[in-house]
């Protein structure tokens, strides 16, 4: 019998951990194709993947429906190549075809008009100003055509607001969420990612984040002056036995004091 290999920090590959411990593309193209279902009553035609990273989850999307196209923006060359050698290059021809890649700045890009806008992952946690949030929810109010919806994720909680590692473990390595610090007077954050191994070894610092953590009520009210007509949060459920989160996203005004929660928030053009 094949020996199964066992992945060391020297050996190991961060964005394939990254996409193995943090993405869940088929969950997450699903919920995006539900969203917009149900406010729109139809099939979108064209997403735009902001801060897309390796793409992971556009390569899903094309592959859901052959009418389904995908524009990936992220400013970094380096996950972008990742993604077309180890993501792009498993489609077929055709979703092949209906996937563009850019290398930019999410704030400036205005054209193509698109039914969809993603900002998965908290990577629009990147600006720090409520002027520059301001600015890219208008830009990507403007990017929308009229049935147009913009689609993003929270977190928050007790431990949001605290700096601890939690670690998770994942097939042959162990995933570890770092809140390294928490400055409580202008909710800036530095986050990172580490990955531990069964060898002993451990990649650290794989992945920084330095991000501002915004309220569910401070992007309501800065997407609602960008121009939104329509602002839904969809808070998960728990699993009762293990408190965790079940992946079930319900419709939700208030949500609950929990530890730690995700949400997803939709904006309707
Ligand atoms: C947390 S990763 C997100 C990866 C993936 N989309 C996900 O959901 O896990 C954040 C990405 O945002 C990109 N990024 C940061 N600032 C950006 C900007 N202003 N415009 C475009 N991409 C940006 C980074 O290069 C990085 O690849």
């Amino acid at each position: 019998m094949a020996k199964k290999k066992t992945i060391t920090a020297k050996k190991a590959d961060k964005y394939e951990l990254y996409q193995q411990a943090v993405q869940n593309p088929e969950f997450e193209t699903q919920m995006v194709e539900k969203f917009y279902r149900r406010l729109r009553g139809t099939r979108p035609e064209l997403l735009r993947e902001d801060f897309s990273g390796t793409f992971i989850f556009s390569c899903e999307w094309v592959k859901r429906y052959s009418g389904y196209h995908a524009l990936c923006v992220d400013l970094d060359p380096e996950p972008l190549e990742w993604g077309k050698k180890h993501n792009l290059s498993k489609l077929t021809a055709d979703q092949q075809s209906r996937i563009e890649i850019r290398q930019q700045n999410v704030l400036e890009i205005k054209e193509p008009k698109v039914d969809i806008v993603t900002a998965f992952n908290f990577s629009y946690w990147i600006f720090m100003q409520r002027a520059e949030m301001l600015r890219y929810f208008k830009s990507v109010r403007q990017s929308l055509r009229p049935n147009g919806m913009f689609i993003m994720d929270s977190f928050g909680g007790a431990e949001a607001h605290s700096e601890q590692e939690e670690p998770r473990e994942c097939e042959g390595f162990d995933y570890i969420w770092e809140h390294r610090k928490f400055y409580p007077l202008n909710s800036e954050m530095e986050c990172r990612i580490h990955f531990s191994f069964k060898d002993g070894s451990v990649m650290r610092n794989a992945f920084r984040y330095y991000w501002r953590l915004w309220s569910p009520r401070e992007i309501r009210e800065l997407l609602e002056e960008a121009g939104f007509a329509q602002v839904e949060f969809y808070w998960e459920g728990t699993e009762e036995e293990t408190g965790e989160g079940n992946g079930v996203f319900r419709r939700a005004i208030k949500g609950e004091a929990a530890d730690c929660w995700i949400a997803y928030i939709v904006a309707a053009a």
